[in-house]
């Protein structure tokens, strides 16, 4: 059974559905909120990551270089609870939106590898992926799981070929990113009609210039998370979980699409309920 939204979610709902079915190109940007409904806590929200890790000393890569067995113990936690998560129903509405067609991309700040088990397909990962790691002397990689059963261990996983220490395919605070995935990402944001942003706090760079592209070509910005102080930066604010949020969305476009231009706009701008047909 479904989840009453708040009358005014579903207002804004309805004027998000209209501006995503009549969109030419739907690209989302998503953030560590997408992933808490799958049991994945975030950063910054209360009891988040940061509450108990200071990013400034725990993921920080001169840090890392100096003190790897500090990283190691918080990536032993994020590992922990990335093992046993599975995709939920936002990142199977995102999935589908993009089989129908109508999600070009996806732009990610997760290293939880969800929206490839949901079936997405194109992402841009700008934070990298937890799933393997890499030895920071020989470059040679191995399955971040064996790693984090080597550190249960040692404190800090060595490489079996040379002893380098190794370290998750995931871009620490003060390490550059690959060039390659931020262009392709810019050049996402800056053609998308409609920018999705989804559970980020849009506090990190530079994630959070995908919404300043959008806009500089007069693209449009919809947003859905709990917090309401981030409606300053969006066309449309859709308050609440994206779990509960993104599949009505996503079902609600798709109907859209499939009705004159007329009707999708009389059914958006209705007060009532009312229906499509
Ligand atoms: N649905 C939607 N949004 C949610 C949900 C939910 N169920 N639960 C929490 N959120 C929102 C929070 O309100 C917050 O705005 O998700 C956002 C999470 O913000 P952060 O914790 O700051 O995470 P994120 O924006 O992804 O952080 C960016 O910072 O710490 C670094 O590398 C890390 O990739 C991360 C980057």
């Amino acid at each position: 059974m479904e989840q009453d939204l708040d009358p005014r979610v579903e207002k804004e709902l309805k004027q998000a559905a209209l501006l995503i079915a009549q969109a030419q190109s739907v690209v989302a940007l998503t953030g560590a909120g997408i992933s808490v409904e799958s049991g994945i806590p975030d950063f910054r929200s209360p009891g988040g990551l940061w509450s108990k890790y200071d990013p400034r000393t725990y993921c920080d890569y001169r840090h890392f270089l100096q003190q790897p067995q500090l990283f190691w113990e918080m990536a032993k936690e994020m590992h922990e609870e990335m093992r046993n998560a599975v995709p939920n129903a936002a990142h199977m509405a995102l999935a589908r939106m993009e089989r129908e067609g109508f999600l070009s991309s996806i732009i990610t700040q997760n290293v939880d590898n969800l929206h490839q088990q949901a079936g997405s397909q194109k992402i841009f990962e700008l934070h990298g992926n937890a799933i393997m790691s890499t030895c920071t002397g020989c470059s040679i990689k191995a399955p971040t799981i064996n790693c984090v059963a080597q550190a249960e261990v040692v404190k800090v996983p060595k490489c079996s070929l040379c002893d380098g220490v190794m370290k998750l395919d995931v871009i620490l605070f003060g390490e550059t990113m690959p060039s390659s995935t931020l262009q392709d990402a810019m050049q996402a944001a800056a053609s998308a009609h409609v920018l999705l942003v989804i559970g980020t706090s849009l506090k990190v760079s530079p994630a959070n210039m995908m919404v300043t592209l959008c806009q500089q070509q007069n693209g449009r910005i919809v947003i859905i998370d709990p917090d309401s102080s981030l409606s300053r930066k969006a066309d449309v604010m859709l308050c609440g979980p994206a779990g509960t949020i993104l599949p009505r969305l996503s079902v609600m476009a798709s109907h859209l699409r499939n009705v004159s231009t007329e009707a999708a706009k009389k059914f958006a701008t209705s007060e009532s309920g009312g229906s499509l047909l």
